[in-house]
């Protein structure tokens, strides 16, 4: 039974128990992060603890605790699950703050309430090397979300949809498009490859700043791989040379097949091959503690 933090107190996941009142159940009223740690090292943990601060300014939620809170907080519980992760420890920290909870279900935020903050860990499988040999497949949709997907907020609901209207065509992930541009995965950054140059939309409020996807692009600059933040329109997703999505838990994925096609040809670019090396090497340094 894997243990989780509730509001202060470490406890097995089965006794966490939260209010039916609370806003995160209610009304999706929070944010979350998502942070991969790599034998028990945390990734990237200061620019996950900034884009928290910049999630929760978003909605007007003041931060529950200082970074180093957080920061002992979630070694904490990485240290408690350690055993279940197995014998590389590596782990996927899922934190959430909501608003918290109040007696009366009012849209607006009550007064005096305390938000209510909950951590948990999952062991992070080895990547699956038949994604490397393949690929996987993506469609295309219609971003339905609202106008702040620069938040990480727990209200899904959109991603959630769009997710399964993928699965049920068989893919692996949505490719939203925006106002004719492609800008994010439902739950992932997008990456293309057109003559030989990594592009990527540039942050706006039409995607989540994804850690993993600033990851890539210093990796990329600092290896010399020609890259750039643009605009994609569809058109030229369509026929992008290389695909590839990137989030904490999945890396970088080469997407070979869009809506039914296959994406250059068909099989993992000669330029995912090298970006992705050269994030596993990140990914074996902060493993062994050489940078985070
Ligand atoms: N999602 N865009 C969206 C909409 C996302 O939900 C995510 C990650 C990303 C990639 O961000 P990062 O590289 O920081 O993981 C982009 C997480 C993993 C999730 O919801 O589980």
């Amino acid at each position: 039974m894997p243990t989780v933090y509730l509001n202060g107190t470490f406890m097995p996941m089965e006794e966490a128990c939260i209010p039916v009142t609370d806003r995160g159940f209610l009304f999706g009223d929070g944010v979350y992060e998502v942070i991969p740690a790599y034998g028990g090292r945390l990734f990237r943990l200061p620019h996950h603890l900034q884009r928290l601060q910049n999630s929760l300014d978003g909605i007007r939620l003041a931060n529950p605790l200082e970074n180093s809170e957080w920061e002992n907080i979630l070694n904490t519980l990485l240290a408690h699950n350690a055993e279940e992760a197995g014998p590389n420890n590596d782990q996927a920290v899922y934190l959430q703050v909501t608003r918290g909870s109040a007696a009366k279900r009012d849209h607006s935020f009550p007064a005096d309430i305390r938000p209510t903050v909950y951590a948990a860990s999952n062991p992070i499988p080895d990547p699956d090397p038949q994604i490397a040999r393949q690929g996987l497949a993506a469609v295309t949709l219609d971003d339905i979300r609202w106008k702040r997907c620069d938040i990480k907020a727990t209200t899904l609901l959109a991603n959630v949809l769009l997710r399964q209207q993928a699965v049920d065509q068989h893919a692996a992930e949505a490719i939203l498009v925006h106002d004719g541009l492609a800008t994010e995965g439902s739950a992932s950054n997008l990456f293309v490859v057109k003559d030989g140059i990594i592009l990527t939309p540039p942050k706006n409020e039409c995607l989540l700043p994804g850690i993993t996807r600033d990851l890539v692009l210093e990796l990329a600059e600092k290896h010399a791989l020609p890259c750039k933040e643009t605009d994609i329109p569809l058109e030229q997703l369509l026929h992008a040379d290389e695909i590839w999505i990137t989030s904490s838990t999945r890396e970088i994925v080469p997407i070979t097949r869009l809506n039914n096609q296959p994406v250059g040809e068909g099989k993992p670019g000669r330029i995912w091959q090298a970006a992705i090396e050269r994030y596993r090497e990140y990914k074996d340094s902060v493993r062994i503690g050489i940078v985070d």
